[in-house]
């Protein structure tokens, strides 16, 4: 655990506050006055947001807690997310409007129309009917930033099987263990990728995977790069089965609380759990929140969120809520500096782009690559700008406003997590006065709190562990398989109340401040990934006989990896071994968990009951001078670590 008050002590007192601007204050979705209705009636006011939604069948019940942690919200409500999110806007008369301008990587681009959608989708879900797939099926995702994974997801959606969505950037070996978990019947992929200008193989991947998966009964292959791939009896291509599908699909309504997605995410353990939602309360919360914290005005406004499928953002931010909304949006399959430094802002310019959402290790590196990028390009149809995944730190939300947002664009900083489905606490761009840095105050139907290690509620000055006080419609239904792990990691820390793992403290103004994790969860450019699951990866190779893993602080990425190991004899640290551990944890994970630092160490700081003490391997990480080392069972190691470190570890 972090030391909170470590963390605390570090916090800035920001004096700076930036007003809404007034014609947006004017026409603001979500006026002042939404969170006193909600104060006054929780319930009342997510039933009235919940009619932004057509259901089949209505509810009976707002909320059913009586089984908590487990939550039925809208009991009974009956209702087809693919029918909310494309159906629906098609028979308003809005068929012509563009649900998405897709930009390849490549330059090509696509522009698919909410007409196009349906039937697009509707081929999708009826190749899905085809191969097998029924309610309740799970449908592993594993595609780049391409039309065919919104298709794909919405048409799950619209035969009720449930998804789970892998990154593209994770390795077959977590491919692997999550399609497992899951037990899914189908995969789909494509040949390849495009990644900054290369065309890189993706579908070796499943291959490899696929191999120990008994679960798994097709592989269905969109063509991407047109590479080369190997051929095998299950594989299909899209082309071939979605292709030839009637446009037509007739769809049904599905129980409110009938799964709609897992997604796996890093606990702190060495295995990803896999964080359930379900229909009904995700998409009344996933609508409600784009609505109110984006302002979308669906007619003219246009919206991207540049977050990967991959995690909880894209499924929220890019497909479901902007969908719901009937939004026009971007989708961008590629980098931000793919084939320049100002890709991004060129296409803001093309697509006229004025809500923007993205995450602060991006801000981090444009602001790095220099303002003469965003220069280059007429930023004047930016009206909001978004910001999540890890806090931003005032000199980047500074430079967002500024050089991105030319001094007239609210900066939304919303913090929300997979488990949350949706996000639960950020300023309202058209009432909230902002302060760089700070999330502000839980939205309108949200409780939350912050607690001292008794679970005493600390007031404003004060800091402690981040809890949400009531259910709420987008929230996580269980972990996949785990009944145990989900009350354990979420309920029982402080009984009744969900905790998030998350240090946050309330200023002087009672605004709240999102301090970073106080777990073994690191975050990593906004993705999250535990170190005990590191450690797992260090150790299965065969030359690792201990690891340890912490974070330390980073410019770009927010938190960096930093991995301390002790070899077993026979192996030696040579020039190439961090190089080898390395590429072995990207082969286990993926590349977002490679280690920055790889230190071969001769011995581990551990107390007498050989518990590792992460904190002072931290201070290491961190060069800050090693604290207290009274409690190890040998002082001298940390003499020992530290002489290794001056004496040029690698650090390649
Ligand atoms: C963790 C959740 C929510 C989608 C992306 C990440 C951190 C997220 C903020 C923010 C400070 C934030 C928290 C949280 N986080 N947004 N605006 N300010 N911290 O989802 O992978 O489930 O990670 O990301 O530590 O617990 P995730």
């Amino acid at each position: 655990m972090t030391d909170i008050s470590e963390t605390l002590s570090n916090l800035l007192s920001e004096n700076r506050h930036f007003f809404p601007p007034v014609e947006l204050a004017i026409n603001a979705n979500a006026k002042i006055e939404s969170y006193q209705e909600a104060d006054e009636d929780r319930l009342r006011f997510w039933a009235k947001q919940a009619r932004r939604l057509q259901w089949a069948s209505n509810w009976t019940q707002v909320l059913d807690w009586t089984d908590a942690p487990f939550a039925r919200w809208f009991v009974d409500g009956k209702l087809n997310v693919a029918v909310n999110c494309v159906d629906r806007h098609v028979t308003a008369g809005n068929g012509d409007r563009v649900a998405y301008h897709w930009e390849g990587e490549t330059g090509e681009t696509r522009t698919i129309t909410y007409a196009d959608l349906l039937r697009e989708v509707s081929k999708t879900a009826n190749a899905l009917l085809e191969l097998g797939i029924g309610e309740g099926d799970r449908v592993a995702i594993y595609l780049p930033m391409i039309p065919e994974a919104v298709f794909a997801l919405l048409a799950c959606a619209r035969i009720g099987a449930v998804t789970s969505v892998i990154f593209g950037g994770f390795s077959s070996e977590a491919l692997r263990s999550r399609i497992i978990d899951a037990s899914a019947k189908l995969v789909i992929t494509s040949d390849g990728q495009y990644r900054r200008g290369k065309a890189l193989p993706l579908k070796d991947a499943v291959d490899e995977a696929v191999e120990q998966t008994p679960s798994i009964e097709h592989v269905l292959v969109v063509r991407r790069t047109g590479g080369e791939v190997a051929w095998n009896a299950r594989d299909l291509w899209w082309h071939d089965v979605v292709e030839r599908q009637s446009t037509v699909h007739t769809a049904k309504a599905f129980d409110a609380e009938h799964p709609l997605f897992i997604l796996y995410t890093s606990g702190t353990t060495g295995t990803p759990k896999g964080i359930l939602h379900t229909t009904g309360g995700y998409l009344v919360q996933a609508a409600y929140t784009h609505h109110a914290v984006f302002d979308l005005k669906p007619e003219t406004d246009v919206y991207w969120c540049t977050a990967d499928i991959g995690w909880v953002t894209g499924h929220t931010y890019v497909v479901y809520g902007p969908l719901a909304n009937g939004a026009t949006s971007v989708l961008y399959e590629g980098t931000p500096d793919t084939p320049h430094r100002g890709r991004w802002w060129e296409i803001v310019e093309k697509y006229r782009v004025s809500l923007f959402y993205t995450a602060p290790t991006a801000i981090r590196a444009c602001m790095k690559w220099g303002d003469e990028h965003p220069d280059r390009f007429d930023l004047s149809s930016l009206r909001i700008l978004g910001s999540v995944g890890e806090p931003i730190n005032p000199e980047a939300w500074m430079w967002y406003r500024e050089v991105i947002g030319h001094d007239r664009c609210p900066i939304v900083d919303t913090w929300w997590q997979t488990e949350t489905g949706a996000i639960m606490i950020s300023p309202l761009p058209g009432v909230t006065t902002c302060k760089p840095g700070s999330a502000m105050r839980p939205l309108p139907g949200i409780g939350a709190a912050i607690l001292d290690e008794q679970g005493k509620r600390v007031g404003r000055g004060h800091g402690g562990y981040l809890v949400l006080t009531e259910p709420w419609p987008s929230m996580l239904r269980g972990i996949w398989g785990d009944e145990e792990r989900f009350r354990n990691g979420y309920w029982s820390r402080f009984p009744g109340k969900y905790f998030a793992g998350d240090g946050a403290k309330w200023d002087d103004e009672g605004a709240i401040w999102l301090l970073g994790r106080v777990d073994d969860v690191m975050n990593i450019s906004g993705h999250r990934i535990s170190t005990t699951e590191v450690e797992h990866a260090l150790v299965s190779h065969p030359a690792v006989a201990e690891a340890a893993v912490v974070s330390s602080s980073d410019p770009l990425t927010g938190q960096a990896i930093v991995a301390f190991v002790i070899l077993r004899s026979g192996f030696e640290d040579g020039d190439d071994m961090a190089t080898m551990l390395r590429a072995h944890v990207v082969h286990e994970i993926g590349p977002i968990a490679k280690p920055r630092q790889i230190m071969v160490v001769p011995e581990l700081p551990k107390t007498r009951s050989g518990k590792i003490m992460r904190r002072l391997l931290r201070d290491i990480a961190e060069n800050r001078a090693i604290g207290d080392v009274t409690t190890l069972a040998d002082p001298t190691i940390m003499n020992m670590i530290a002489q290794g470190l001056a004496s040029g570890m690698p650090e390649d």
